[in-house]
């Protein structure tokens, strides 16, 4: 199957929170981490995050606290919730909005989404009524995309996770414990210990006050 590299990157607290029990996140990283995310922003060709992620954090995507191209941006939003006020259909950047959508959806929101210049890209669903992410890294790969940074959240991490389309991670720990809040995985059908999915070659930078994780993903045993 032909589809690009995948990047997740996300931050998280020092007990695996990615979000507050109330789903706020900024910030949990310190400015130094989030120039750095900004500058692997500029370095794919795309970056992917779901539709919760939008709903709550209203996010821009851009490339703003380092220099390089905007990447574009691709939403997964399998029922077309995103609001039409949505920072990444009307903050003007030049970059381009994909929402990646169920073959199901009716042509009305998908028109009024794409008069905002966003465009349209219909994937079937799989069995548990999600959308398939395989068919839809395929597709992104048809449409030129070699790489794409996966931004969260914690729903979107965890099916592509599951559907072992991530090659590559960029963690920021951050010196700070919630307690409770929100995963950055949720249940990936592991049993023991023993089966615990490992992450390899991992190299460890201190980024401010946060250490800043690059890894390999591989799925065999
Ligand atoms: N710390 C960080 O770096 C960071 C980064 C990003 C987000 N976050 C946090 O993460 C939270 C949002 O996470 P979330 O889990 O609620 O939302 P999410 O993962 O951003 O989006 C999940 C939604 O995507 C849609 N979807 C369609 N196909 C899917 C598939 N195959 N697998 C999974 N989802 C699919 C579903 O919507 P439908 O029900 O409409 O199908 C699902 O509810 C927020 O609190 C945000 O602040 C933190």
């Amino acid at each position: 199957m032909m589809r690009p590299t995948v990047t997740l990157a996300y931050a998280q607290t020092l007990d695996g929170r990615i979000a507050a029990r109330d789903g706020s996140s900024r910030w949990i990283s310190g400015a130094e981490s989030l120039a750095r995310t900004h500058q692997l922003r500029a370095s794919h060709a795309a970056i992917m995050v779901g539709i919760g992620t939008v709903l709550h954090d209203d996010p821009r995507l851009t490339v703003r606290l380092a220099t390089g191209r905007d990447p574009v941006r691709v939403v997964i939003d399998r029922t077309l919730r995103i609001p039409l006020s949505a920072n990444l259909l009307c903050d003007g950047a030049g970059v381009g909005t994909w929402v990646v959508c169920s073959e199901n959806t009716p042509e009305a929101p998908r028109e009024r989404l794409r008069a905002l210049g966003a465009t349209i890209i219909p994937v079937p669903e799989d069995t548990y009524h999600q959308l398939d992410l395989h068919a839809t890294c395929q597709l992104l790969a048809a449409r030129g995309i070699g790489s794409v940074m996966l931004e969260g959240g914690s729903r979107l991490i965890t099916s592509m996770l599951t559907a072992q389309l991530i090659d590559r991670v960029a963690i920021t720990v951050a010196p700070k414990v919630l307690g409770t809040g929100v995963a950055a995985f949720g249940d990936i059908g592991i049993e023991r210990m023993a089966d615990a999915l490992q992450f390899h070659n991992p190299i460890y930078t201190p980024c401010g006050a946060d250490i800043w994780i690059e890894a390999e993903v591989r799925y065999d045993p």
